[in-house]
C-alpha cells in the first residue's frame, strides 16, 4: 500500500522533462518525490541540485546526477516539501532545517512544485507548527531574547546544527501576530543582526499537489 506522501510525490515527476536540472527538496515527501525519481527511466536525463546533505546522500544512494548550484545556469524545476501551506499559497518552511539551502534553491528555480499531505493547509502560518529562524551561534541568546519582545516564543532546537554550522529557533506567533502581516514579520525577523533566513516563504509562486 502507497503512502499518501509517496502518491503526491510521484504525481510531481509528470512535470519533469528530459534535460532538467532539478532541485531537490528535503524531508520525507520530497525523499518519496527523489526515490521516485531515481527510479524512473528519466533518472539519467536529468541533473540535480539537492538542498541538504541528506538529500544529497539519498539521491546519491538513488543513482541521481548531482551538481551544486554554482555550477548551473538556472534550475528548471525544484520539488520540495513544506510544513504548512496557506490560501496565498505562502509557505512555512524547515521543520528538517534545511530552509536557507531550500530558499535559496526556490529563489532560482523557474518552476516551484511543492508537495504535501492535506493536514498542512492551514489558514494562517505558524497555527499548526513553529516558525523556524536559522541563525548563527554567536548571538543566537540575544536573537532568542528579540524574538520574544516581537511576540514570539522561541525556543532552541535542541542537538541540531544546520548543514550550514548554524542554530535553528522554533518560535509560535501570539494570536496578534499570527494575525499580522506576514511580509512584515518576515522582514522584522531578517533585520535582526546574525538571522540567516526565516522559515517563510513568501511570493515563491509554488504549484501545490496535495493529497489527502
Ligand atoms: C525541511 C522542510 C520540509 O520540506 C518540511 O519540513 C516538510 O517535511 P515533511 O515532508 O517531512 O513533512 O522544510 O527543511
Amino acid at each position: 500500500m502507497e503512502n499518501p506522501k509517496e502518491i503526491v510525490a510521484k504525481s510531481a515527476l509528470r512535470y519533469i522533462t528530459s534535460g532538467d536540472v532539478v532541485g531537490l527538496g528535503t524531508g520525507t515527501t520530497a525523499s518519496e518525490f527523489i526515490k521516485a525519481l531515481g527510479a524512473s527511466p528519466l533518472s539519467k536525463e536529468v541533473t540535480c541540485v539537492p538542498t541538504s546533505l541528506e538529500t544529497e546522500s539519498l539521491a546519491k544512494r538513488v543513482g541521481l546526477n548531482l551538481v551544486s548550484l554554482n555550477s548551473v545556469e538556472r534550475i528548471d524545476i525544484t520539488v520540495d516539501g513544506a510544513d504548512e501551506v496557506d490560501n496565498n499559497k505562502n509557505l512555512l518552511k524547515g521543520g528538517g532545517g534545511a530552509l536557507t539551502r531550500e530558499k535559496i534553491v526556490a529563489h532560482y528555480s523557474k518552476r516551484y512544485v511543492i508537495v504535501i499531505t492535506e493536514e498542512k493547509l492551514v489558514e494562517n502560518l505558524g497555527s499548526r507548527m513553529p516558525i523556524p529562524i536559522e541563525v548563527l551561534p554567536f548571538s543566537y541568546v540575544q536573537i532568542i531574547r528579540e524574538l520574544n519582545q516581537m511576540g514570539l516564543s522561541c525556543q532552541l532546537r535542541k542537538n541540531f546544527t544546520t548543514d550550514n554550522g548554524n542554530y535553528i529557533i522554533d518560535c509560535k506567533p501570539n494570536q496578534k501576530v499570527l494575525k499580522g502581516s506576514l511580509q512584515d514579520l518576515n522582514k522584522a525577523i531578517k533585520l535582526l543582526p546574525g538571522v540567516v533566513e526565516t522559515g517563510i516563504f513568501i511570493n515563491f509562486n509554488p504549484e501545490i499537489l496535495y493529497h489527502k
